[in-house]
């Protein structure tokens, strides 16, 4: 794998002290992540649509200093210091530094917050970290004005990707594919990619309420899910079967068949929490009030001849998604039927977006 084409080779610029601002979008996978071997490489091929409402703004201010041997930064969340993420984030520039050596010559300060309320079940890491690597490559660029915007959203992804697989999709939109596929050209293990084909105009501004079942913190994170699939007895069928679905998925992206969409995404949701079921340890995401908004759903689309469905992250919150043309009924149907099933009736309306956006 070509990682050496991330390692700068001439920074011909001096630049003092700059501040760069990222809003960068969380992500829906309609075609799940779940197995990864070492450094941060999918098991099999993912596919999502960037959300537009819910998203990560991040600013850092870089200021030249003498080269140290350890990463000088300061981070803020919502304008407090927050030194529960620093693990995290310093786990990150570790990984990265070897692609982005100027760290060490800045200090950073970083400042960031959500659209969505912190805690909310929604995983922050996708828009946090992509929001982190703009700016880093928006420095680079600085040090080297020669880069073109191709490299630097692709190299934006790679890094996005060291710190957390699934923000390698937060940097494009509508749709993004990470993980090598034989049917999705230019699609790379190391980046997300743009879904490089014509989208069929009925996924355009599709739309996706997120109900907020459990705004509590996960009882088990996606870096011990995901090391589960390492003995898991269903582990190769199921990344079989997910490179399978990316191959449907293109199709269906392609031909606008809302039916098999509707069935290839509740099936991709639902496997992804069966692959927890059968873990060693087993764990259960999902709240009861989840499957009663999934039967809800269910009852709903036969009563109104709908191509509302929905999928799942790693958590008990549904994201429901739907075409344009049926916002207003379903939008009714969700107040009205399923905002009693989430915590203090919280869900969030958001539709597709088109990825990172310089402020
Ligand atoms: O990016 P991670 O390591 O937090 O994994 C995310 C995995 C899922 O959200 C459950 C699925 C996906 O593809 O986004």
């Amino acid at each position: 794998m070509n990682t050496a084409q991330f390692i700068p080779e001439t920074l011909s610029e001096i630049v003092a002290d700059v501040v760069f601002t990222w809003k960068t979008p969380s992500n829906i996978a309609l075609v799940k992540y779940w197995g990864k071997s070492n450094p941060q490489i999918p098991k099999n091929a993912s596919i999502s649509f960037s959300l537009k409402n819910c998203h990560t703004i991040t600013t850092i201010e870089f200021s030249k200093k003498e080269k140290t041997t350890a990463v000088d930064f300061e981070l803020y969340f919502e304008g407090k210091q927050k030194q529960e993420f620093r693990p995290k984030i310093i786990e990150f520039f570790e990984r990265v530094e070897e692609y982005c050596p100027y760290i060490f010559e800045y200090k950073m300060i970083i400042n960031s917050k959500n659209s969505f309320p912190h805690s909310s079940g929604i995983a922050s890491s996708a828009s946090g970290l992509s929001a982190i690597a703009m700016c880093l490559m928006s420095l680079e660029h600085e040090l080297n004005p020669s880069l073109t915007k191709e490299f630097i959203y692709k190299k934006a992804s790679f890094l996005a990707r060291l710190g957390s697989g699934s923000a390698s999709r937060s940097i494009e939109g509508p749709l993004v594919v990470w993980g090598k596929h034989p049917a999705i050209s230019g699609s790379s293990d190391l980046f997300g990619i743009q879904f490089p084909y014509k989208v069929h105009p009925v996924f355009k501004n599709y739309q996706d309420a997120i109900l907020l079942v459990d705004k509590g913190e996960k009882q088990v994170s996606s870096t011990l899910g995901h090391h589960l699939m390492h003995e898991h007895p269903y582990a190769e069928n199921r990344f079989q079967q997910a490179n399978e679905n990316v191959s449907r998925m293109s199709e269906i992206l392609q031909n606008g068949d809302l039916k098999e969409f509707v069935n290839l995404v509740e099936s991709e949701a639902l496997t992804l929490h069966a692959m927890m079921l059968a873990s060693t340890p087993y764990f259960v995401l999902m709240k009861p009030n989840t499957l009663e908004i999934i039967n809800r759903i269910w009852a709903y689309r036969k009563e109104h001849d709908s191509a509302l469905c929905f999928t799942l992250d790693a958590g008990a919150n549904v994201h429901v998604l739907y075409p344009e043309s049926e916002k207003e009924s379903v939008n009714q149907f969700i107040e009205n039927q399923l905002s009693r099933y989430c915590q203090k009736n919280h869900y969030i309306c958001d539709n597709v977006g088109y990825g990172a956006i310089q402020l």
